[in-house]
């Protein structure tokens, strides 16, 4: 039997902006009634062009941003997502990684300490569990014990990411939203940090919705994909389905558009760079 993480239905997000001398004020219809629902232990990729609403509904999923209307389900369990009245159990639930985790990682925090501090937050783990657990944790992301004191400008981008993948694993949540994860490393590293999500996904039964613009990321990663266009979803469906026959005809137009380096030849370099 397959059990609903995430059923978001009707998703509205409107911004109001503000009128300057020579402009009047408008309201900016970000996400116009979206619906989509991801089942545990699977990746739901929602693609589309800069400004189609991806952020927008990423911050609503997370609950970070209230929505202007629409229901949200986690765990079968309903979230007020139109108020800021959530409780740090509902906010749990829900974990994000953005595409700059420089932004979200204190400089003056060590990595050790970037780990627990959820714990910290949120539980009463003692002390010495804490620190076992983020130990812990950093070795499931491919780094380890020597990297605990070190501060955040001490590593590179992607594994930078892969603190930033391990603090929003700390709390075990339903859910992870991955905010354009990948786009802003080197190839390379990309294909690392997506191996990387592809495993504990298959050791934690973790569940994702993973934004990207990159076609060939989300091939790679997708069980379902959601294409967005002006805030609506135009397309939505598994990922064989929407890959071979795209109905829409800005998804034709997206798919004609992007070439095919795909991640699978990544990853077969670096598995022979390894036997080398
Ligand atoms: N706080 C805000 N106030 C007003 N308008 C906003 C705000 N945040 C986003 N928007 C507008 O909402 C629309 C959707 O923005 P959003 O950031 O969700 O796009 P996106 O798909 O994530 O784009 P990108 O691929 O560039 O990250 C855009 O037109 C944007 O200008
Ligand atoms: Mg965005």
């Amino acid at each position: 039997m397959s059990t609903k993480v995430l059923e978001a239905k009707n998703i509205v997000r409107d911004y109001h902006v503000a009128g300057g001398l020579f402009s009047p004020s408008k309201t900016v219809h970000a996400v116009k009634g979206v619906s989509f629902s991801v089942e545990k232990g699977k990746t739901l990729a929602i693609v589309g062009e800069s400004g189609c609403g991806k952020s927008t509904l990423a911050r609503i999923v997370t609950m970070i941003d209230p929505a202007t209307s629409g229901e949200m389900f986690i765990d079968g369990q309903k979230m007020d997502i139109a108020k800021d009245a959530l409780t740090p159990e509902m906010r749990r639930k829900v974990q994000i990684v953005f595409q700059n985790p420089y932004g979200s990682l204190n400089p003056r925090q060590k990595i050790g300490d970037v780990l627990a501090e959820p714990l910290v937050i949120n539980t009463d783990t003692p002390r010495e569990e804490r620190r076992d657990r983020a130990m812990t944790m950093l070795r499931k992301v491919g780094l380890d014990e020597k990297h605990f004191n070190r501060y955040p400008h001490m590593f590179s981008g992607g594994q930078r990411q892969r603190i930033a993948i391990a603090r929003a694993l700390m709390l075990n949540p339903s859910l992870l939203v991955l905010d354009e994860p990948v786009s802003a490393l080197d190839l390379s590293v990309q294909a690392q940090v997506l191996n990387l999500l592809a495993d504990l996904q298959d050791e934690f039964q973790l569940t994702y919705v993973f934004i990207s613009h990159d076609l060939s990321v989300v091939r790679y990663i997708a069980d379902d994909v959601m294409v967005m266009y002006f805030g609506e979803a135009v397309e939505y469906g598994s990922r064989d389905e929407v890959f071979s026959s795209p109905k829409h005809s800005y998804t034709q137009t997206l798919f004609a558009a992007t070439p095919r380096a795909d991640v699978e030849s990544i990853r077969a370099r670096l598995a022979r760079k390894a036997a080398a």
